[in-house]
């Protein structure tokens, strides 16, 4: 007769699928990792893709901003992520061999930030450098810039064609997961509004200053975020809000970050203790 060895750890002995079992050891909230840090996501299209004309503007800004702040600025994918899509989508590329080619993309504006950065000792680091070795970094240097995609690559969920984790969900994640300060998202529009306002019809879009993520969950339109970033925000740990500013107002990052609201402050599910 064989006897089950027992471990002493109060999860070794039972499934991980009864929360009624895992609740007392798995129900407790997790430290935060770096709650000095500001996560910054900046947006492939809305920003970067403008080139000079917003970047520089957008880097004197940071750099302003270093004295302040210890950040982690996350860039997202642009047009050439669009431009991947639909080539790949013609050749019938699965949604994990696309989510890779556009998180490069968000990496190489990741690149081109971190160079015009690079006189105030900004690098561009990998994600693994980012998930354990982000707090040296931060000793050494005011902030660094990675790429804003989680890695889900050849594992992003098969449900839809065009991957569903891109950037703001990753920058959102890796925030959370860190515990940090804050997210800050940059944008080219004031923030949420009730409909695209570069859209048909735009023109009739109201601002929204504030909403939460369960309200966001109940509309059916298009979001100046990724639409999986509602959900993810539902079951955050840390961040509690999220705020959207346009980065094309020099000034609106530096206030978003002192707390002021001067975008669309989205309430997530994660609360206080
Ligand atoms: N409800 C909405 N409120 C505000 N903007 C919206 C809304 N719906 C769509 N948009 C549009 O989203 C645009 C921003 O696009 P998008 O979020 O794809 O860019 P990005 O964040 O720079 O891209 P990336 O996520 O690749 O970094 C805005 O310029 C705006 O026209
Ligand atoms: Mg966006």
């Amino acid at each position: 007769m064989s006897a089950i060895k027992h471990v002493a750890s109060p999860l070794a002995s039972q499934t991980l699928l009864d929360g009624q079992l895992t609740r007392p050891v798995a129900g407790v909230k997790p430290i935060r990792l770096l709650p000095w840090l500001q996560v910054v996501k900046i947006g492939g299209r809305s920003i970067m893709d403008r080139g000079p004309q917003a970047i520089l503007p957008m880097v004197e800004e940071i750099h302003s901003l270093l004295p302040e702040h210890r950040l982690l600025i996350l860039t997202g994918a642009g047009v050439r992520a669009r431009h991947l899509y639909s080539v790949g989508l013609d050749l019938g590329l699965p949604v994990g061999s696309l989510a890779p080619l556009a998180a490069s993309e968000a990496g190489q504006n990741g690149h081109i930030l971190a160079a015009m950065l690079a006189p105030d000792g900004v690098s561009y680091i990998e994600h693994p450098t980012i998930a354990n070795q982000l707090a040296i970094h931060l000793t050494a240097a005011r902030a660094v810039v990675g790429s804003a995609f989680p890695p889900y690559h050849h594992h992003e969920f098969p449900g839809s064609r065009l991957p569903i984790h891109r950037a703001d969900t990753g920058a959102f994640l890796v925030a959370d997961a860190l515990g940090a300060a804050g997210l800050t998202i940059v944008e080219d529009v004031d923030g949420v509004y009730s409909a695209d306002p570069n859209g048909a019809g735009g023109d009739k879009a109201t601002f929204v200053p504030e909403t939460s993520a369960a309200e966001l969950a109940g509309t059916a339109g298009t979001l100046p975020f990724d639409r999986a970033l509602v959900e993810v925000m539902a079951t955050a740990r840390h961040i509690e809000r999220v705020q959207v500013v346009n980065g094309l107002v020099p000034g609106r990052l530096t206030a978003a970050l002192r707390g002021e609201h001067v975008g669309t402050i989205v309430h997530t599910g994660a609360r206080r203790n």
